[in-house]
Formats: structure tokens, sequence, C-alpha cells
């Protein structure tokens, strides 16, 4: 194949790569969300005098608007230090998705601000977006989002790829081999395990070394021990590279790796927990679907 067509079909993949892993969300969507003054850019600073990994201000998102408007988030403020690891809970419905998404720079908020390492997402155009996203954010789906046709270790290195940064060999090799997939890196996506793919895409999150890791239902897809191990692995990643990580999650035994558990109801963080049992997550969750 000439060097220039095999150059265009590369970037060409390289750009829905990059769409594959970000996944932005609702594309028609963001276009209505109404265009929000500036706001002046205050340091985002937790109680212990630091500058939060990930916060937001009074966060709302509207889908649609006029009767048939849906208020997904109605006021969130949150604030998440490095080195934490949250978990957001709730109800089907309750916002958790959408939050995540404008923590990440996905989407954007009706109002209110979100902020990553002290920065005012509003303040970034796509372009500054786009760069934020790739260098200091990670981001695990439910469904995984691997490239099919590349090997587990290919799905690794390609958010450097996409940088445009030579991959450091000692580094991809400490990143797979500390999700436990040392002896699968060849492997395509279909010839791995619900588990494996989960751990190839936590593997191509941690790459960039992100200030933050963002994880939607990772365990939704999986059996209960595949999804304990990733919940452990979640946990690891907070051990050994001081990982801040604010994962979305279903499983109550979340509370066993969490440090903070909030829970969502109706667009509103409606309860935080600490260090509480299984049990007590999930009654606080039965309570809240009646
Ligand atoms: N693109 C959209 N257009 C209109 N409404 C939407 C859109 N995306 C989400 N919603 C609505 O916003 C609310 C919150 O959705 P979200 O996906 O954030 O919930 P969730 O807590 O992640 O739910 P789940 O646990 O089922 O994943 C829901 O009422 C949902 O129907
Ligand atoms: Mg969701």
């Amino acid at each position: 194949m000439p060097t220039r067509l095999r150059r265009r079909l590369e970037s060409a993949a390289l750009a829905v790569a990059d769409a594959v892993i970000a996944e932005p969300p609702r594309v028609a969507e963001r276009s209505r969300v109404a265009e929000r003054p500036r706001v002046a850019e205050p340091p985002r600073v937790s109680t212990d005098g630091h500058v939060a990994a990930v916060s937001a201000d009074g966060v709302t998102r509207r889908y649609g608007d006029g009767e048939t408007a849906v208020d997904a988030l109605r006021g969130v403020s949150l604030s998440v230090a490095r080195g934490e690891l949250v978990a957001v809970m709730g109800p089907s419905g309750s916002g958790k998705s959408t939050l995540l998404h404008i923590l990440a720079g996905l989407d954007k908020p009706t109002s209110g601000e979100a902020y990553i390492g002290g920065r005012a997402l509003s303040g970034l155009d796509d372009q500054g977006l786009t760069l934020l996203r790739r260098r200091k954010v990670g981001f695990v789906f439910q469904f995984f989002n691997l490239l099919p046709m590349l090997s587990a270790e290919q799905n690794v290195v390609l958010p450097l790829r996409l940088a445009g940064e030579e991959p450091d060999p000692g580094w991809v090799d400490e990143v797979i081999a500390s999700v436990g997939l040392a002896d699968r890196r060849h492997h395509r996506p279909a010839e791995l395990s619900g588990g494996q793919q989960q751990r190839v895409a936590l593997a191509r999150a941690l790459i960039t070394r992100p200030s933050i890791l963002f994880a939607d239902e990772p365990t939704g897809n999986l059996d209960s021990k595949a999804g304990h191990e990733i919940l452990e692995l979640l946990r690891s990643c907070v051990a050994s590279y001081g990982q801040t990580i604010l994962t979305v999650t279903h499983e109550p035994r979340v509370s066993t790796v969490a440090d903070r558990i909030l829970i969502l109801a109706d667009g509103l963080i409606v309860r935080e927990l600490g260090h509480v049992s299984s049990s007590e997550v999930r009654s606080a969750i039965e309570a809240l679907e009646g």
C-alpha cells in the first residue's frame, strides 16, 4: 500500500479510536446546551488545603426543553481529593453517568462548574478539552470499548499513540503486569474473557498516568467474581500509584474498597457514606428505591 494512503488510513483509524476511548456522548444534545457566561476560576481547594483532583460546584444538567425537559442533575457539588477512591451509587436514572461525563469534560453542564485539578472546564475550548482528557483523564466504560482489531497491548498504548507519544516499554510492562495480563498481552479482545477485557481497559486508562480515573459501572458487565477482582484492582491502583478514582457502580461490595460513597437520587447527592459494610450500603440503596 502506498505510504501516503497508509498514513491517511492510520490517521482516520486514530480519529475513530479517539472517539471510542472518549465516547463523547449525545453530540446532538451538546449543541443544544446554552452558552453560559464564563466564570472566574477560583482554585478548588478541599478542606485539607490541597487542590482537589476533581470537583463540581452546583452542577445542573437539563436535557431537552419545554414540557419534555429532564433535569438529570439538579445542583451537585462534590470534591475528590488526590489519592481518594470515591464511589457514586444510586437508582437507575439518578444522573450518575451524566455526572461522570460532565466531570470528565465529555459533556457540559447547563449551569454550575466542573474542575479538574482546580481548572474550570468551562474555560477550555474543544481542543483544550480534548488535550485535557488525553493528558489528565482516564475513563473505563461498562462495555470496555476496546478496538477489536488490536491486541491487548496495542489497545493499552493507544492513548499514547493518539497523543503522538512514544510508549516507555518499562511503564507499559508495569501497567500490563499490574492488571495481571502479562501473559495475555498479544491476545485480541475476542480471545479474552470479560474480566480480562476490562483489565485491558483499565490498563489503557492508566497508561497516561491520569490525574483522575473515572469508571462508569466497570463491573456492570461482569460476573460477581470478575467484578470483585476489578474493584480490588481499582483499590490497588490507589495503593500503587496514588491514583484518584471516581467510579459509578451498582455493586454494594464497593464499600470494601472505597473511601467514600456518594448516593445520588433524582439528580442530587442525598447521602454520603464512609467506611460501612456492604449490607449497610444495600439498605441505603433499597431505602431509596422504595
Ligand atoms: N441524551 C439524553 N436525552 C434525554 N434525557 C437523557 C439523556 N441522557 C440521559 N437522560 C436522562 O437523564 C437522567 C439521568 O440519566 P443517567 O444516564 O445519568 O442515569 P444513571 O444514573 O447513569 O442511570 P443507570 O444506572 O441506568 O446507568 C435519566 O432520566 C435519563 O433518562
Ligand atoms: Mg449510567
